[in-house]
């Protein structure tokens, strides 16, 4: 008897799709399109009766025995497994976790983002799964919303870089390695630009927003980076659910991007196009909208399997409309090799948990934490500085400092990753013994907890103290998905703590632990000394204690901005000419709002460095352009100060008059460079021809003629850029 070609590891994976999707009934591929949560006994259930052709949130051996059941079905066709590993394979207790999205984007560094996606790859397919729903894609431009934490930060073209990097660590080149999942470009489209900072709440974009801004990550990711799948966001886009828009879907990222992997909707999104957005009269008829928009994969809407089958059997949707689906799903899988994989390959595996792999964590929480200020404090001179005094909750806390998505599914599981963590007040505790300095603790206050108030108690320890090490930020229920703040001031009596201990006149360093940036103006003004760390990982209390006593020379620097308050958002640093300032001017203000800066409180692109870096001899190697022509830039780089740093180079544009209103700058390229105290490099960037261009009115993407400024510098401050002209002409 011969074997039937899918089954037949040797025939082209295009062959076995097509000879398995002709051996396939309706309801085996409707089934296919099905993923439900592995954590319901109803869902576990259902396996052989609807066909399942993926769970979420499996965890321990489960994924097994499900898999060995899929296995013994009529076609053996594998269950693709999904979980929300963002950054590590967080589910899982003692894995390597990562710092947040924010966190390690601060540090500016490819490499080290595929490390860490190709480390949580092989952490997820041992544990028998084959996909992480990561990376967030959104844009990070209005910090009240819960999930900025998961993004990269606010600009565009950082953001495609950085995911195309996880992307690639995610998949490796083909997705055949026997480490490698499917990545997750999520959430498509503009989650993050809701009005009013609202999770999954209206966006107020145009076509020509949306494809000048929001899709130009995804279509890195999809086109660079090759993604294999792509999450439809919650949220309406100008009234119109993702879910629904077939523009987006399937003009878009199939038709347009040319995207052979699949679709997979967030939670539910088919049913809240009845129960939530209100455009869908029932169940039956949002899985005719999410069908015709092009969704492939259903997550979490049990009754897609009936209704699509109705659907098909009615004549309203035809069969090839699911083929169309089931053949993207079947692509993937064999891509992965799951039909390959005997069942001894589905066992878990002792995930290779090495010295290596914890190594790579505390280099990105390195990395990651930026330095904002320092008025001669830091390094921490250990011979005069004989009495640290740490305040503050998230000194010592673990779920602030692993961030979201670290502790199961819903944040069900607090306990995980204990063992693993190390936390800044037991790092410097374990330094004080070894570096002649006592450390007291005296938390003080706490993040989202008025009725825990040590102000008092921490002022008094302070007076004593030749240091205060005050760690300050938000928690649990401050941040994540539907947790939205329309204030963003430190909560608790962490604000009060932080005046009462600087009312001592004790020298003051701050360390933010936060998902996201808040409203520290005080901080900024006040403390002697700032390190940012938002979300910076379990061995991050080693790499900031490392900072604090300059054995690291932190090189971070933010990739999003730092409000006054929230009125002031937005406040990213991309932003349009024309705000309205003759009042100003007039009145010799010198402001824009009448009662705030424009300036946010940190910048895009700012961080500081224990050394000092110059910059010299920028030049445009060829001043005027023509058609298709690169622009070269070369710039001179000096490490001005007393030690080894790293420097973070930074490239923006500016289309000087377009036919549209176009960002006063745009960053289009960046650099790492570490140099030896009196080292000098000359940095040279080449930036394409298309990274000159804008979207017209026409919805066009295309580059215009005139002149443009080019600025290269420290940060997006324009006290911090060099600046040339240059013209594009015929
Ligand atoms: C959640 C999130 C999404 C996540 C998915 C599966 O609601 O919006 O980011 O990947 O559901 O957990």
């Amino acid at each position: 008897m011969t074997m039937a070609v899918y089954k037949n590891t040797l025939a082209p994976i295009e062959d076995r799709v097509a000879d398995l999707l002709a051996r396939m009934t309706l309801e085996e591929k409707v089934g296919q399109m099905m993923q439900l949560p592995a954590d319901d006994e109803a869902n576990i259930a259902l396996l052989e009766e609807w066909h399942i052709g993926s769970y979420l949130h499996a965890s321990g051996t489960i994924c097994t025995s499900l898999q060995q059941r899929a296995l013994n079905s009529r076609l053996g066709i594998p269950l693709l497994f999904g979980i929300d590993a963002i950054h590590g394979h967080c589910f899982e207790d003692g894995s390597v976790v990562f710092p947040s999205q924010l966190a390690m984007a601060c540090s500016w560094d490819t490499e080290l983002l595929r490390e860490a996606g190709r480390i949580t790859a092989s952490e997820v397919r041992a544990s028998g799964m084959h996909w992480t729903f990561s990376p967030v894609l959104c844009l990070g431009r209005d910090t009240r919303w819960g999930r900025v934490g998961e993004t990269f930060g606010e600009d565009p073209w950082l953001v495609g870089e950085l995911a195309a990097a996880m992307i690639e660590g995610y998949q490796g080149d083909d997705l055949s390695g026997e480490d490698a999942i499917l990545a997750c470009a999520k959430h498509y489209v503009a989650y993050g630009e809701a009005l009013g900072g609202r999770d999954a709440y209206e966006v107020n974009l145009s076509k020509r927003q949306l494809k000048s801004l929001f899709l130009p990550p995804f279509e890195k990711a999809v086109k660079s980076a090759r993604a294999a799948t792509l999450m439809t966001a919650y949220q309406t886009i100008d009234g119109l659910a993702c879910s629904a828009n077939k523009w987006l879907l399937q003009n878009v990222a199939k038709d347009t991007w040319d995207m052979d992997g699949f679709i997979v909707t967030d939670w539910n999104n088919i049913g809240s196009l009845v129960d939530k957005q209100g455009v869908a009269q029932n169940l039956k008829e949002a899985a005719y909208q999410g069908l015709l928009a092009g969704n492939d994969m259903i997550m979490n809407t049990p009754s897609f399997f009936h209704d699509a089958i109705a659907l098909v059997n009615e004549g309203r949707i035809g069969e090839a409309r699911i083929d169309d689906s089931v053949q993207r799903i079947l692509r993937c899988k064999f891509r992965l090799g799951l039909f390959d994989e005997g069942p001894e390959n589905n066992k878990r595996k002792i995930p290779k948990r090495d010295a290596k792999s914890w190594h790579a964590s505390l280099e990105a929480s390195r990395r990651s934490i930026v330095l904002l200020k320092n008025d001669n404090l830091l390094p921490i001179n250990a011979k005069t500085c004989k009495k640290i005094l740490v305040v503050g909750a998230n000194a010592n806390c673990k779920i602030a400092q692993l961030g979201d998505w670290s502790f199961g599914p819903g944040s069900s599981n607090l306990g995980l990753h204990s063992a693993e963590t190390v936390t800044l007040l037991s790092a410097l505790t374990a330094s004080a013994a070894q570096n002649n300095f006592s450390v007291e603790y005296v938390a003080g206050a706490a993040p989202a907890d008025n009725t825990f108030n040590e102000v008092e108690r921490a002022a008094a320890a302070a007076a004593n103290a030749d240091l205060v090490i005050a760690c300050v930020g938000d928690t649990q229920y401050e941040y994540g998905e539907y947790f939205d703040r329309a204030n963003l001031t430190l909560s608790g009596h962490q604000q009060a703590l932080l005046e009462a201990v600087k009312a001592t006149d004790t020298k003051l360093a701050v360390v933010f632990i936060a998902s996201k940036p808040l409203a520290i103006p005080w901080v900024k003004d006040n403390a002697d000394a700032i390190l940012c760390a938002f979300n910076p990982g379990p061995k991050a209390g080693v790499a900031m204690e490392e900072i604090l006593f300059g054995r690291y020379n932190p090189s971070g620097k933010l990739t999003i901005s730092f409000p006054h308050c929230a009125g002031q958002l937005p406040v990213y640093y991309n932003k349009y000419s024309g705000w309205h300032a003759a009042l100003a001017e007039q009145l010799d203000m010198r402001e824009r709002y009448v009662d705030l800066p424009e300036e946010p409180v940190f910048s895009f692109g700012f961080g500081l460095s224990y050394t000092a870096f110059r910059y010299s001899n920028l030049s445009v190697v060829k001043p005027v352009l023509k058609k298709d022509e690169h622009l070269e830039v070369t710039v001179v780089l000096t490490n001005i100060g007393e030690r080894r740093g790293v420097e973070i180079t930074q490239v923006y544009v500016n289309d000087l008059v377009s036919s549209v209103s176009t960002p006063m700058k745009e960053l289009k390229a960046f650099a790492r460079a570490e140099l030896e105290a009196g080292e000098s490099a000359q940095l040279r960037f080449s930036l394409s021809y298309d990274d000159l261009s804008l979207v017209n009115t026409e919805l066009e993407r295309v580059v215009e003629l005139g002149s443009f400024e080019l600025m290269i510098g420290a940060s997006s401050r324009d006290e911090d850029l060099l600046s040339a002209t240059f013209d594009i002409v015929e």
